[in-house]
């Protein structure tokens, strides 16, 4: 099958092509925000940050789910390029309010924030709106936590977000019903058949050779042919490159569509995670099943970082604060890797990262899942992120500890790994070595905390300095020995 040089969606109820070629006026990672900018009527959409910060660019995007319903999901335009949307459904803030007979009604989620007096700018707002809408699709009468963390990643600097948490809530109590309900079965439709065609999609513009492949098999083929490509799946990282650092990106292989890499899979020892699956499905599925992991994954990012970012991105892009390493490394994780010469092969994840945003992916491989092997009911795991606030911020310090003691209290297996405090994540191999063998007690664990404080030479920067990195580091130690005897 020869692949298709453009891209499909549904907007304003229409079936938009993009077709990328010398004459495009966009080459194939524009950003969703700026093509709905150079529209007429989609301005409503604001550029903030242009990094996943604000939350101004906020549309939602609905695609066909496994369950035969529409799936919508908050994400930041801004860092979504265009072929991310093929075979989706594109909403933005002038698609919520209706004409009906010539007046103009507004979306249940517009109207509260109207009768709450959310709203005080034109800047923020269509990206709150935007996020409320998501909510109001998925859930009916959300609770306050709930209502927070879809709000997490819209920023407001004036009206306060009291009146906007309240508008939220007044008004997503209808059970997702309004005027996108009678069509959602007929939008459901149109976007299988866009997608069912199951096409390569081979992009050129701008300089610019972008790949979307349908199949792990494509994918593979492609690596194989260009092995120094630049590997996308959420690109909530890599589009960075094109929004701050300014890069042009010559050549580009999207695995966003490959949903052989996108599954979960429960076996009798092990929880296995595609390398595509979004992070917040991660954070749903791992839910009163890895505690420690969903614990972390609760306060990554934000909904729309999460909706976008991928488990096989944080692997890959192997950032010394990358959150989930340190708990991959303290469950034991290895992750599943695949070559069109080579086959598959696996490799503990501790092995897989080699350095300061370095792995041991060879040219041709893509990461295919990460399995996670159940820890047995004796092994206490658990995490910690320490950041300047809460929600939405980078870790200065991270850590996840793995602890299995006898029943003499004594220490049988102990993993201590630890994010922000070296190139990469690192175990504290010396204060590890230390307490193996040893009562389980407040002075060994003050003897391990001086270890942990020697064995790394952080770097100072804006978030911490090393002297507080390394207190952070040790004083989380000490948390872990705490709360350990609370278990
Ligand atoms: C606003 C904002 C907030 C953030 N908050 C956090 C946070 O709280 N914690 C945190 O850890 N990170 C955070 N990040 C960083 C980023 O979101 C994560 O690292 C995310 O998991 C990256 O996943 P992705 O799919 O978007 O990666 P992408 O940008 O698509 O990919 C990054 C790199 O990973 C590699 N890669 C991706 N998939 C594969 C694959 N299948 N096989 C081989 N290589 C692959 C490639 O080298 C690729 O260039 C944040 C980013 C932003 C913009
Ligand atoms: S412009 Fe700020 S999140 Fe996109
Ligand atoms: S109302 Fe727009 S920044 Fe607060």
């Amino acid at each position: 099958m020869s692949a298709s040089d453009s891209i499909e969606f549904l907007l304003d109820g229409k079936l938009q092509q993009v077709r990328f070629n010398g004459q495009s006026a966009f080459k194939p990672s524009t950003s969703v925000l700026n093509y709905l900018r150079s529209l007429d009527n989609h301005k409503g959409v604001k550029e903030g940050c242009a990094e996943g910060d604000c939350g101004a660019c906020t549309i939602v995007v609905a695609s066909p789910g496994a369950d035969g319903r529409l799936v919508y999901e908050a994400l930041d335009s801004c860092l979504v390029f265009l072929p991310m949307i093929h075979g989706k459904q594109l909403i933005t803030v002038e698609n919520l309010s209706q004409k009906e007979n010539g007046q103009k009604i507004l979306h249940p989620v517009q109207q509260t924030m109207v009768t709450q007096n959310g709203s005080q700018c034109g800047y923020c707002t269509p990206g709150f709106v935007m996020s409320m809408f998501a909510l109001y699709k998925n859930h009916h009468n959300p609770s306050t936590e709930v209502v927070l963390d879809a709000l997490t990643g819209n920023l407001c600097r004036c009206t306060g977000y009291n009146p906007i948490v309240k508008a939220t809530k007044q008004a997503c109590c209808k059970e997702g019903k309004d005027h996108f309900s009678p069509l959602e079965q007929q939008v459901y439709e149109n976007l299988k058949s866009i997608i069912d065609k199951n096409q390569d999609i081979e992009l050129e513009g701008g300089n610019q050779q972008y790949f979307l492949p349908a199949s792990l098999e494509s994918a593979l083929q492609l690596r194989k042919k260009h092995p120094d490509v630049l590997l996308v799946c959420g690109a909530t990282d890599a589009a960075l490159r094109q929004t701050k650092k300014m890069e042009h990106l010559p050549l580009i292989i999207d695995l966003s569509r490959i949903l052989e890499i996108q599954k979960f899979e429960e076996t009798e020892n092990a929880f296995v995670f595609g390398a595509g699956m979004n992070l917040e499905r991660m954070k749903q599925l791992t839910q009163n099943k890895l505690d420690a992991l969903h614990d972390m994954l609760v306060v990554f990012g934000s909904l729309q970082i999460r909706n976008m970012a991928t488990i096989g991105g944080n692997i890959g892009s192997a950032s010394p604060i990358g959150d989930t390493l340190p708990l991959l490394f303290a469950y034991g994780a290895f992750i599943e890797l695949a070559s069109e010469a080579g086959g598959r092969r696996t490799m503990a994840i501790e092995d897989f990262i080699t350095g300061y945003r370095k792995t041991a992916l060879k040219p041709d491989e893509l990461i295919v899942s990460v399995t996670i092997p159940k820890p047995s009911s004796d092994i206490i795991i658990k995490s910690y992120k320490v950041s300047r606030r809460i929600d939405l911020d980078i870790s200065t310090v991270s850590a996840a500890f793995a602890l299995k003691l006898t029943q003499n209290n004594v220490v049988e297996n102990i993993v201590l790994a630890y994010g922000g405090m070296a190139a990469q994540t690192q175990r504290a191999r010396s204060a590890e070595s230390f307490l193996h063998g040893r009562l389980w007690n407040l002075e060994n664990i003050q003897q391990a905390m001086g270890m942990v404080e020697k064995e790394f030479t952080p770097i100072s920067d804006a978030r911490a300095d090393a002297e507080s990195r390394k207190i952070a580091a040790s004083n989380l130690l000490l948390k872990f020995y705490h709360q350990t005897l609370e278990s």
